[in-house]
């Protein structure tokens, strides 16, 4: 069974001191996961020793939402892994859309960031694909995710060894933030295309095994209807990340679902 992913992005969004209260809620709210699960969040760089702190001994874990793959140097502004390693985290979003959009990253400086996550045997990548409007009305989207995911994964060896260390999210463009959600058979269904893919560049034992998400427009009152699905194992969560009493309940029905599927 492939581990069940539910990951908040908290985008440009709290301080230190909105971390530290905001974490200890959650954490009083958040018991008894399933060992299956996994709870992320993903606050900004200056919030990382926060997340440390107020969530050590606990069964959430945090991450970054960005990093650099360069190790040092003249790069100014830039994060690097080791820097990110020693807050703590235990994952690194890379090839978000609103990175690829509006901070004009590429195909290659996510390959990029990826092979050098990849050096860290113990953190985990979560590399985000998806459409635009746009690509999706011209019929293009299956083709389009296949590109990025060939493009994310180009010259990256992975095996039985290191597959639990990759994480796929799928998040459509026109879903983000809007309370578009994907329609949750079309979101299953791109998510079939997008691991037949990694199966062609790997294997079909690989695919089989890697955790690939859902993004957009995501909360407590869909994750359900997602988490039913065949394919999809877990949401990248945004704006509904941000209130405890969402993200909370968006756990707390991955959990009890989960817990029915296995009894
Ligand atoms: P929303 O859940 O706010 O739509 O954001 C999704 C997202 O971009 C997560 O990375």
């Amino acid at each position: 069974m492939r581990k069940i992913y539910i990951a908040g992005n908290w985008k440009l969004n709290f301080t230190q001191s909105e971390t530290k209260s905001f974490l200890e809620d959650l954490k009083s709210k958040v018991k008894n996961l399933n060992s299956n699960i996994c709870v992320l969040v993903h606050p900004s760089f200056t919030s990382l020793s926060t997340a440390q702190e107020i969530l050590k001994n606990s069964n959430i874990h945090f991450g970054a939402q960005n990093c650099s793959c360069q190790d040092n140097g003249a790069f100014t502004g830039e994060v690097s892994i080791a820097m990110l390693k020693e807050t703590g985290v235990s994952s690194i979003i890379i090839g978000h859309s609103e990175r690829r959009e509006i901070f004009k990253e590429t195909d290659e400086n996510i390959n990029s960031k990826l092979k050098a996550i990849r050096k860290e045997a113990t953190l985990t990548a979560i590399v985000c694909c998806g459409e635009s409007e746009e690509t999706r009305e011209q019929g293009k989207t299956d083709g389009w995710v296949e590109k990025q995911i060939e493009a994310a994964f180009k010259d990256i060896q992975l095996d039985i060894s290191n597959i639990y260390k990759v994480v796929i999210a799928y998040e459509p463009i026109w879903a983000i933030g809007t309370g578009k959600t994907c329609d949750s058979n079309e979101a299953n269904r791109v998510i079939k295309v997008i691991r037949n893919k990694f199966a062609k560049i790997y294997s079909q034992d690989l695919a089989d095994k890697i955790s690939i998400l859902y993004g957009g427009s995501v909360k407590s009152s869909n994750i359900e209807e997602l988490l039913k699905t065949s394919d999809i194992d877990g949401a990248l969560i945004g704006g509904a990340s941000l209130k405890t009493e969402e993200f909370a309940g968006i756990i707390d029905k991955s959990n009890n679902l989960l817990a029915s599927t296995t009894a």
